[in-house]
């Protein structure tokens, strides 16, 4: 089944891309995603001084289901690449000479001056890169160099930084935002007053993922201390996909959306999709499942399109938005739709008469 979609005038042959992060670390890892079917990859970030960047070691920490020890949490504390600009331009090339039809997007970030961002589009754009994903949106460490969510977080960097870039870009603009604000459509907005043509959301939302009690100390630890990090998988879906229906909702006609955060499967992927995302990107699920995960997102997809007579990846992309609503229409509608007993069922009085469990499954919808 053809699987591909358009996007920004871009042809996809797929929605599912490697997100920012490990998955694309260099090039080897980008070219063994592309043979295994990946459709794109957004590649780790990218700046000008690699030697500005230094990791820290633990920098992941897992936060593990009760029942069954599943990851269903993931905290990073990791940085930008720290793999020098001349590599990584040496490797765009490679991969894009390799790969013609897979989409590679170079995810960039600098400091907050006109002339590093300039520079740093010209390097990448020269590499032939079909697009830019400008990392507003790294919720930790380089946040202490004014970049990341620094950016994000302040819709006036937003729209000045976009437009340094977009001076000088030929190729399709998005703008990755962190949801670690209050409304993620301001900032987004701002981004595309600067040019982007495309928001991908979310970043990581920060958090800490526990305190060890033998040690007192919280985690991960480096060398006893640690500091906020970015909390990924599934754990963040939902609010990933409610902040993706409000861009949905909120961006003007033609600005597309990449969905992320927390896709594990195709059923996932296809949330996203329903709710505006015309592509999707992975990255813990990845770290967690390796490569060959793409195998289900596609037989996944392709049988959804079936199954509900999609014939096109294009139809999908915000088939459930018209689904929102107030919860004054809400229940409006319940009262015109006569929904006695349901109407009834929701009286706050009815919850001493049962099992507060039961009575919480009566009240869910799934
Ligand atoms: C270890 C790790 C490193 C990451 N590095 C980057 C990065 O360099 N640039 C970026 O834009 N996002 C980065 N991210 C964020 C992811 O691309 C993604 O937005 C986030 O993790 C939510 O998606 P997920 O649940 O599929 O991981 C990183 C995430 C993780 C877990």
């Amino acid at each position: 089944m053809d699987l591909s979609i358009t996007v920004n005038g871009i042809k996809f042959p797929n929605p599912f891309l490697l997100g920012s992060g490990p998955p694309g670390t260099n090039a080897r890892v980008l070219a063994k995603s592309f043979d295994a079917g990946w459709g794109g990859a957004v590649a780790k970030t990218v700046s000008l001084e690699s030697s500005k960047v230094v990791n820290v070691v633990p920098r992941y920490g897992k936060l593990r289901s009760r029942e069954n020890n599943e990851v269903i949490g993931f905290e990073n504390i990791e940085l930008i690449s720290d793999r020098p600009i001349e590599v990584w331009l040496e490797e765009f090339r490679q991969v894009k000479k390799d790969y013609p039809n897979n989409i590679l997007i170079a995810s960039i970030m600098e400091e907050y001056t006109r002339e590093r961002w300039q520079e740093l589009t010209r390097l990448v754009q020269d590499t032939g890169v079909d697009a830019f994903e400008l990392n507003f949106s790294c919720p930790h460490g380089m946040t202490e160099r004014k970049m990341g969510s620094e950016m994000g977080e302040h819709p006036d960097l937003c729209e000045e930084v976009t437009s340094w870039v977009t001076e000088v870009a030929k190729i399709p603009v998005w703008a990755k935002m962190t949801p670690n604000i209050t409304n993620i459509t301001e900032p987004s907005l701002a981004a595309v007053r600067g040019g982007a043509a495309g928001i991908s959301a979310i970043n990581t939302i920060l958090s800490v993922i526990g305190v060890n009690l033998d040690t007192l100390r919280p985690m991960p630890t480096v060398e006893g201390h640690t500091v906020p990090g970015g909390f990924s998988a599934q754990a963040v879906k939902p609010i990933a996909l409610r902040m993706v229906s409000q861009l949905g909702l909120g961006l003007p006609e033609g600005i597309t959306i990449s969905g992320i955060g927390g896709i594990e499967n195709s059923h996932d992927a296809i949330e996203f999709m329903l709710l505006g995302a015309s592509t999707v990107q992975i990255c813990t699920g990845v770290m967690l499942q390796g490569v060959k995960m793409v195998d289900e997102l596609q037989a996944g997809l392709a049988k959804f399109m079936t199954d509900k007579g999609f014939n096109s990846v294009q139809e999908i992309v915000g088939k459930s938005l018209p689904y929102f609503s107030t919860h004054m229409e809400l229940v409006k509608m319940m009262k015109e739709a006569k929904r006695h007993k349901a109407g009834e069922a929701a009286r706050d009085n009815e919850w001493a008469q049962k099992d507060i469990t039961e009575k919480t499954a009566e009240l869910t919808s799934n």
